[in-house]
């Protein structure tokens, strides 16, 4: 690897046309000129920031609202975005990924040898006969390989749709079904805080159930070498999908609207939806937002610690940093092996500059350094640091200030970026060098995104004023549609009784009253989030439910000091409550089925038992009276609706 990056023209050319935004009076002259000719300033980005194949000669079609269409007549390719073009502009030996495995061993790999490993992965997918439309499965911890895996199925227009390496083998059955996939990639095994995960024969218990006959190939990425058991005819190993393919692969020009990917994301009702991503718009957000958020250069470092699993690690893993052909680090374990320094003492060793985490890993590791001094982050040179980001929940004054102090040593902003999986990138965060960060506050819209706060009509509340967070106008990155469920689309999003054209972003949210600043006050919905992770109610719901002795169950979160929200189950079972050592034993046995259900991700972590749930005379639960139980607050609710009182005394008992 060449230390200095060759200067790129075409690079500096086309960064000149889209400038960063470095000034409080440009970003508002950007948020003008959206809101002037939204198109135009679309388009201007879109055809200055991406290589188009085809040029597109539409933008925005609403004419299928809310179905919005962007850049719908133009082609182009994700994976040419992200290879061909610093291949092209002469930064083949420029570093792609630094990559450090759970043992702290450590890989580089450049855009040249990336590129190569994509083409030639690719190559060997379509000589298995796949190719544009079809629908492949990641399994895969985090690897080059699996960044590798979803920039060969973009290049070959293939749609991706990564599970989380966490999710059960019935999760990832139900994600493979619903997907209708044609292959898995997965890898023989996972190491993660020293410990070894079975991860292919989680995937040959998904594929043995039900409902995915379609898939045709199971692909192995060999990690540890451990034993496997093989499906001959099904099964190849990773290497050998690619041994002997030709080292290019030209990168299949697909629609705008073309689907990059597919990821399930959790909602208030029913199964994970399939959330679905465009390839023009999505992509030109990822790499926009590296920009304006991140304002991510060629000479930095990136290091977005989240998951491939889970949108952050496709935007800010898969897609941006690679669009935006900067190095990025890439970490294969979890932050406190083998101790929690383990983040701060990487961004030493490898010189980190802008670095995304969340605010659960921050707690928890403010927890550490203040039981351990050894790991304290003051003992490790963090001077290369220059932004820090935070994501998924929201950020508490009190850590926002620890992190600004102990790990920015007072000088790096703070971006606290609130997006979704369904929003495909950033859509509220600070711009450093233009606006503000403030602690507790993910400040003002990237512009070009039309976010307000509207009461339960859809009428703006004035500033100071709570209400219901939503976008008014589409946006080129946003979710398309619920894969194989448009009307599930529709209803979810652009809900009837806010008129069927604002997004709803399903959190509430305030803005400061003077400066206009939006802070996220949290779902409105029953979605959960727990570290980070977002998870429905209701899936925990049945997951339970399913378990033999379980007659019905109520799921709620509680506030929790580490992982945001904390998941109580109260539980009815189909026998007397048990009480004392059975309780305990049963309320084990029930956690481990929720980790074999869903995901360890889901465990409840406490579970009451009563004889009965509180419901009201219509028969429905009363979760608000539950979610005041599980914090041990006093009952302050109406409970004169209750069909059955006496039941309150028992859940608080059992507490
Ligand atoms: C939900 C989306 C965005 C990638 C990771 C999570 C919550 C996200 C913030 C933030 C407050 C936040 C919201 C949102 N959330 N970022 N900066 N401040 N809350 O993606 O799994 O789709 O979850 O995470 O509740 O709706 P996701």
């Amino acid at each position: 690897m060449s230390q200095t990056p060759p200067i790129d023209r075409s690079e500096a050319a086309r960064r000149s046309q889209t400038p960063y935004i470095t000034s409080m009076a440009a970003y508002n002259a950007m948020c003008d000129e959206a809101a002037r000719d939204y198109e135009c300033f679309w388009a201007r980005h879109a055809r200055r920031l991406l290589h188009w194949h085809r040029p597109f000669t539409k933008v925005l079609d609403e004419t299928r609202a809310p179905f919005y269409t962007w850049f719908e007549d133009g082609q182009l390719n994700a994976s040419y975005n992200c290879l061909d073009r610093h291949m092209e502009s002469g930064n083949g030996d420029k570093a792609a990924i630094i990559f450090e495995a759970d043992d702290g061993a450590v890989t580089r790999i450049t855009y040249g040898q990336l590129f190569l490993r994509v083409c030639r992965f690719a190559n060997g997918l379509k000589a298995l006969g796949l190719g544009k439309g079809d629908r492949v499965v990641i399994y895969m911890p985090m690897s080059i390989e699996a960044v590798v895996a979803m920039q060969a199925c973009a290049r070959i227009g293939a749609t991706h749709s990564v599970v989380f390496a966490g999710f059960s083998a019935k999760s990832l059955h139900e994600r493979l079904a619903d997907v209708g996939a044609v292959a898995l990639i997965t890898a023989d095994e996972q190491v993660r805080g020293g410990k070894v995960l079975p991860l292919k024969s989680i995937a040959d218990e998904a594929l043995a159930m039900d409902g995915c006959e379609a898939v045709k190939y199971s692909i192995v990425y060999r990690r540890t070498g451990g034993q496997v058991k093989w499906a001959e005819g099904r099964d190849r190993w990773m290497d050998d999908v690619a041994a002997g393919q030709p080292d290019a692969c030209e990168a299949e020009p697909v629609g705008a609207e073309h689907p990059l990917f597919v990821l399930y994301t959790s909602g208030s009702t029913g199964k994970p939806k399939g959330v679905q991503h465009s390839t023009g718009g999505y992509l030109l957000w990822a790499l926009m937002t590296m920009r304006w958020t991140f304002t991510a250069r060629s000479d930095d470092t990136f290091w977005c610690t989240a998951d491939i699993g889970w949108v952050t690690g496709h935007t800010y893993i898969a897609y941006g940093p690679l669009a935006a052909g900067v190095t990025q680090v890439m970490f294969e374990g979890v932050p406190t092996f083998p101790n929690a320094g383990r983040f701060w003492e990487m961004i030493q060793r490898h010189k980190v500059s802008i670095f995304y985490t969340a605010p659960t890993a921050i707690r928890s590791l403010i927890k550490a350094a203040d039981a351990d001094e050894e790991i304290h982050p003051k003992r490790y040179d963090l001077s290369s640091l220059r932004i820090l980001g935070t994501v998924g929940e929201p950020i508490s004054p009190d850590v926002w200030m620890w992190y600004f102090k102990n790990i920015g040593n007072g000088h790096c902003p703070i971006v606290d970026t609130f997006w979704q999986t369904e929003t495909g990138g950033h859509v509220i965060a600070p711009m450093p060098g233009a606006t503000p960060s403030v602690p507790g506050s993910c400040t003002l819209p990237l512009p070009g995104i039309m976010a307000a706060i509207v009461d339960e009509t859809g009428n703006d509340v004035p500033n100071g004023h709570g209400g219901l967070l939503v976008i008014k106008r589409p946006w080129p990155s946003m979710i398309r549609t619920v894969w194989g469920d448009p009307e599930r689309f529709a209803k979810s999003y652009f809900p009837e009784e806010l008129g069927g054209r604002l997004y709803l972003a399903g959190d509430g949210a305030i803005r400061d009253k003077d400066t206009g600043h939006f802070t996220i006050t949290g779902r409105i919905d029953d979605v959960l989030n727990v570290s980070g992770h977002r998870m429905g109610t209701m899936e925990i719901e049945s997951a339970l439910g399913s378990h033999p002795l379980v007659a019905e169950a109520a799921v709620v979160g509680r506030p929790d000091d580490t992982t945001g929200e904390a998941i109580c189950a109260f539980v009815v079972l189909k026998r007397p409550r048990p009480i004392g050592d059975e309780a305990a034993r049963l309320a084990g046995e029930l956690r481990a089925w929720v980790g074999r259900e869903i995901g360890p991700i889901a465990k409840p972590k406490e579970i009451r038992f009563a004889d009965n749930l509180p419901k009201t005379r219509s028969g429905k639960i009363m979760r608000r009276l539950l979610r005041s139980m599980s914090k041990g607050e006093e009952i302050a609710q109406d409970i004169s609706t209750l069909e059955n009182p006496s039941i309150i005394e028992q859940l608080r008992e059992s507490t």
